[in-house]
């Protein structure tokens, strides 16, 4: 039974950093007058109204986007998410968040290819509602891993993946890394990108102990968080593990991290990681 449901988390500090590091892939990928095949295994239902009972409820955001809006002199991968996020709103007031879906969509040219996958059946609806009609994108309500295995690779042989559990259940850290290494085995050049969520820093540990022994080369990692580690107080920080990364990437975060973590982090205790987990 999935009882996750994003609109509760939307633009939160975790969204940020995703979404940052998802903007700037894409940008990346943008540059080469080919096709992209753009795969989102946990869509969401990809908008979000801050103004929403659940948003309301948690006021995440207010540590996250809320940050960011309406503030120059950004660094320039964060202002580039932020644009992302500015013309999502038709005012010029910050009223609704997009989610990744939207974000790729809003980015991608007329050439490029969407697959959403999404399990819950009334994010789903809500999913198509949001982008009926759109012919470059393939919906589906089903597993989005098993969804990716199927799928790669893809005929265009451009790729990002984006790969954003909930983690409700506990062994969803270990289907992710199998999915991943599967996936990889089918599509060795595609772009992916993992979110994991730290809320038992042993747990990611784990996860990074199985990528470094998988045999998968040139994985990149980004955690942003904004307190010290804390498994009472639940998810402190969050990353972005990055399988074949453009190589301006891990430059770009360089710039954006520490400015980040300053914003958001809470007593003085922002941090953030840039790690190769394994080289090229
Ligand atoms: C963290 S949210 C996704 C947020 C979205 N990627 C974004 O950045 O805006 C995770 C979503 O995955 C959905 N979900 C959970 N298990 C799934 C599965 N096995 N396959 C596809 N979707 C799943 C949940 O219903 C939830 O809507």
């Amino acid at each position: 039974m999935l009882s996750y449901r994003h609109s509760f988390h939307a633009g939160n500090f975790a969204d940020v950093l995703k979404h940052t590091v998802a903007t700037s892939i894409i940008n990346y990928m943008l540059k080469k007058d080919k096709p992209l095949c753009y795969l989102d295994t946990h869509s969401g239902c990809g908008a979000y109204s801050l103004q929403s009972t659940e948003a309301l409820k948690t006021k995440e955001f207010n540590n996250g986007i809320v940050q960011l809006w309406g503030r120059d002199e950004l660094p320039a991968p964060v202002a580039s998410y932020l644009e992302q996020v500015i013309e999502f709103n038709a005012q010029s007031k910050l009223e609704f968040y997009p989610g990744s879906p939207s974000i790729a969509r809003q980015m991608l040219r007329e050439m490029d290819r969407l697959f959403l996958f999404e399990l819950h059946p009334n994010e789903f609806t809500n999913m198509r509602e949001n982008f009926s009609g759109d012919r470059q994108i393939k919906m589906a309500n089903s597993d989005g891993l098993q969804g990716l295995v199927a799928n790669m690779p893809p005929k265009e042989r451009r790729g990002f993946i984006l790969i954003d559990p909930s983690y409700e259940v506990k062994t969803e850290y270990q289907e992710v890394v199998d999915t991943l290494i599967q996936a990889h085995k089918r599509f060795a050049t595609g772009t992916y990108a993992l979110w994991y969520p730290v809320v038992n820093r042993h747990t990611i540990d784990q996860m990074e102990r199985e990528l470094l022994q998988s045999g998968i080369r040139n994985i990149q990692l980004f955690e942003l968080g904004i307190e010290a580690d804390s498994a009472e107080k639940g998810m402190t920080s969050s990353g972005m593990i990055v399988i074949n990364p453009p190589w301006t990437l891990q430059k770009e975060m360089q710039e954006s991290l520490p400015f980040l973590a300053q914003t958001l982090g809470q007593n003085g205790e922002g941090f953030y990681r840039i790690e190769t987990l394994v080289a090229e």
